[in-house]
């Protein structure tokens, strides 16, 4: 209620329309606070104004792992949970796969608008012409353990990319930008198939410039002795689709780890590392590889209901299920899930299907499932197909890091040009002691 004892709360003093605002009463004090409500948020720091006394610090939002707040504008990802859609600049994903292909949808994201098609042999040419490693990155990667995880292997080494490209501490020069943009999509699939060849003993296969960007990966992942690697078009595309589908997922993990650590103004490379280790982890990209474990582990159809009512009892999670965002059937794994057949009629079958399928039926129908709004989500099917091109799971995570490196790419874009953003430096609640006093290593 506005009253004689309403005050603005924002620090800009400014005065909210009528409607668009929220009327807050500090019961501690009685004083009514009115606060702007833009685009269905109002702004933490017009909080920091409700106060008890002058001395009061004034009050802050608690929110852990930021279930409920937006740290960014941005223009690039939209994402509606409850209906399940996912758009990239205004375009659906449906339409992006089919009639687009990953290296467009890239531009796409990165520049904000669907290339000429000049705009687009240009992009295509500089891509392409940008896959290869300095030798140096190569004898670093041979560095490794032989069985280094194949993630730990490309975070180390998108890191160590800044010190090749100095000039990308320049984030301001605009020249420097699209270079590090074009470098980062352009190595990562040459990063990630060496690390697949590190594992197995095999000598590093070179880019091959005559092909198509999932081509070429697929080529530096499975040439061997012959002149030219063939791959068969259909995997090419199932691959290309994986990669639309991957390229941005607005303020995911590992996007939100690319902008806390590009806020410190750090080069780009060093900013997606940190995008890269986020991905790493379970609950985010690690998740397909979890699929798997978790397929293997289950069998056969017969252990579904066992499996099932260890989930229910928290003795496990059904990878590839629930989203943060999704609260519907996440439009990824449906399309992911129409390829898989595709996939399979190239490869053979593959008894995890059936388990996936079976898994998934049952889960639907049940109220654990189906009461808490849990559903598909992009890695419960991608990990079957990544199976099916021959890929062992530890690879598949740095699958879906080579097409998220637009998305990140473009986010830290837009971080870098964006006047409202800040190094990124969250609050805490301090519930630790105060004022102890020194007890010497004796008398503890
Ligand atoms: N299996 C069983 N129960 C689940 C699952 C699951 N996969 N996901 C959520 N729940 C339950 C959870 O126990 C909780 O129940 P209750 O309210 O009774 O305590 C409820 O559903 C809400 O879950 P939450 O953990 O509070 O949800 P969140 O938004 O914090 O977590 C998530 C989202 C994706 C981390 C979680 O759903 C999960 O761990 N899923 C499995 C891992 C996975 O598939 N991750 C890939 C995500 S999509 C790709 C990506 O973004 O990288």
């Amino acid at each position: 209620m506005a009253s004689e004892q309403t005050q603005q709360a924002g620090e800009d003093g400014g005065v909210a329309t009528a409607q668009e605002t929220l009327s807050i009463t500090d019961n501690r004090t009685g004083e009514t606070y009115e606060m702007e409500i833009t685009e269905g948020t109002v702004r933490a720091m017009d909080f920091r104004g409700i106060k008890v006394n002058e001395d009061d610090f004034g009050l802050m939002t608690y929110d852990p792992a930021f279930k409920n707040t937006a740290s960014t504008r941005s223009k690039i990802g939209y994402i509606d949970g409850e209906a399940g859609i996912l758009e990239y600049r205004g375009y659906s994903i449906e339409q992006l796969c089919e009639h687009s292909n990953y290296l467009e949808t890239a531009y796409l994201i990165v520049n904000g608008e669907l290339p000429s098609k000049d705009e687009y042999a240009q992009w295509e040419h500089e891509i392409t012409h940008h896959t290869y490693v300095h030798e140096n990155v190569k004898k670093l990667m041979e560095g490794f353990r032989y069985d280094a995880h194949p993630m730990g292997m490309l975070q180390s080494t998108v890191g160590a990319l800044s010190t090749f490209y100095p000039g990308a501490n320049n984030i301001t020069d605009e020249h420097e930008q699209h270079m590090a943009a074009v470098r980062l999509i352009a190595k990562m699939p040459t990063l990630a198939a060496f690390a697949y060849r590190h594992n197995l003993g095999l000598p590093y296969s070179y880019p091959d410039n005559d092909l198509s960007y999932p081509e070429n990966f697929l080529s530096m992942l499975f040439k061997m002795a012959e002149w030219k690697y063939e791959p068969d078009p259909r995997l090419a595309r199932a691959l290309d689709v994986l990669f639309i589908l991957h390229a941005d997922h607005e303020q995911n993990a590992s996007t939100a780890a690319v902008r806390n650590v590009g806020s410190t103004q750090v080069d780009p490379y060093s900013a997606i590392a940190a995008g890269v280790s986020a991905l790493y982890g379970p609950l985010h990209g690690g998740a397909n590889e979890q699929v798997l474990r978790m397929l293997d582990r289950i069998g056969t159809t017969d252990n579904i209901p066992d499996f099932l009512e260890g989930v229910k009892n928290r003795e496990e999670r059904l990878m590839g299920f629930g989203h943060r965002v999704y609260k519907n059937y996440d439009p990824r794994a449906r399309i992911i899930k129409h390829h898989v057949d595709e996939v399979l009629e190239v490869t053979g079958k593959s008894p995890k299907l059936e388990i996936a399928v079976e898994l998934e039926k049952r889960a639907l129908d049940d109220e654990f499932f189906t009461e808490r709004k849990l559903y598909p989500n992009v890695d419960y099917y991608s990990g079957l197909i990544y199976e099916a091109l021959g890929m062992p799971t530890d690879m598949f995570t740095v699958i879906f890091a080579i097409p998220r490196t637009s998305g990140w790419v473009g986010q830290w874009l837009e971080l870098v040009k964006d006047d409202e953003q800040a190094i990124a430096r969250p609050r805490q609640i301090y519930d630790g002691y105060r004022e102890r006093e020194y007890v010497g290593i004796d008398e503890r």
